[in-house]
């Protein structure tokens, strides 16, 4: 794991070092309990959803954290604080893996908060990062999309974007019925199975008026130009500034900031923001717990045995 002073020894000193993680959505699908608790901190088994993203990041060499937040900022400031009382009443216990635990999250990286005030968009949650990325190409990960980490797909698009110095976005098939709750891409293929080139982007079309079944999931490698053109997008569906509008102008004209490309992921994604996704997110990543498991596996057997 690459932590802060590990710096100085990254094997490439140019890869993107920062994450934008944007957090601060009214999570309306999921109220009450984002009444007062951003959607970022519900749990998965037993970590909220939001540690999983900053520990994909850090697995992908990011050791700079910019969180997004809103209202409900506090829960997720002193999840990546210290707990002294808490440390210090387990040390005296000897409980060594429950410290542990408590230790993890604020030891994975360098994470700084920036507030959003009024959330207008996921655009305008990446413009806020803008002072503190500076000139640089960077991530953004969003906190309530879980890639699971057996399949994974930053490290593919950092990879892709230093190599075509280009702006990476992931995309997803998706059922045509269920491309309008999404970004969407029109793509050409490219002589890597895994890669398209993006000639457009439309924000969740109707399944009739989809160039594709390909959806944009929540994980982007961005080049510093997309802050200007952000800053001169104008409110999109929903009355939102749209990150996909600021991307289709970058598609659109590649003399901005080079080309925009599309990883294909095939892997394991969790939405934890819709509420049948988390759920299934929860079940999943338990059956794969040894603690777990075996004991869940059992239960949901008998469970299926008494349906119709
Ligand atoms: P979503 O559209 O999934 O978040 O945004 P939401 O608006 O909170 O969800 P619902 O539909 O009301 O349940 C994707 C990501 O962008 C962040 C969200 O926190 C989420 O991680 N976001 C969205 C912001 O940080 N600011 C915004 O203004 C909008």
């Amino acid at each position: 794991m690459l932590v802060p002073s590990d710096r100085k020894n990254r094997p490439h000193a140019f890869l993107p070092h920062q994450a934008v993680i944007p957090a601060a959505g009214l999570g309306t699908r999921f109220l009450p309990a984002t009444k007062a608790m951003p959607k970022e901190m519900l749990p998965v088994v037993d970590k909220p959803a939001i540690q999983y993203v900053v520990e994909e990041a850090v697995a992908a060499g990011i050791d700079d954290i910019v969180m997004i937040i809103g209202r409900n900022k506090n829960a997720l400031a002193n999840h990546f604080d210290r707990v002294t009382e808490l440390e210090h009443t387990l040390e005296r216990k000897g409980d060594h893996d429950k410290l542990a635990r408590v230790v993890e999250p604020s030891a994975l990286a360098d994470i700084h908060f920036v507030r959003q005030g009024d959330p207008k968009g996921l655009g305008h949650a990446v413009l806020r990062a803008r002072k503190h990325v500076g000139n640089e190409t960077f991530a953004v990960m969003l906190g309530d999309d879980l890639i699971d980490a057996r399949d994974p797909l930053l490290s593919r698009m950092i990879e892709v974007s230093q190599n075509r110095s280009a702006t990476v976005i992931a995309l997803m098939e998706v059922e045509p019925s269920q491309i309008h709750l999404y970004g969407c891409a029109d793509v050409e293929t490219t002589d890597e199975p895994d890669v398209v080139r993006v000639n457009a982007l439309v924000e969740k079309p109707a399944a009739d008026e989809a160039p594709s079944n390909l959806a944009i999931i929540g994980r982007y490698v961005l080049k510093p130009e997309i802050f200007e053109v952000l800053a001169q997008t104008a409110p999109g569906k929903g009355g939102e500034i749209q990150l996909t509008d600021a991307l289709e102008e970058l598609a659109a004209d590649e003399s901005i900031a080079g080309p925009v490309l599309g990883v294909i992921f095939s892997g394991r994604r969790y939405d934890t923001g819709d509420r049948l996704d988390y759920l299934k997110s929860n079940v999943l990543l338990a059956l794969d717990r040894d603690d777990l498991g075996p004991e869940l596996k059992t239960w949901m057997q008998e469970l299926t045995a008494t349906f119709d």
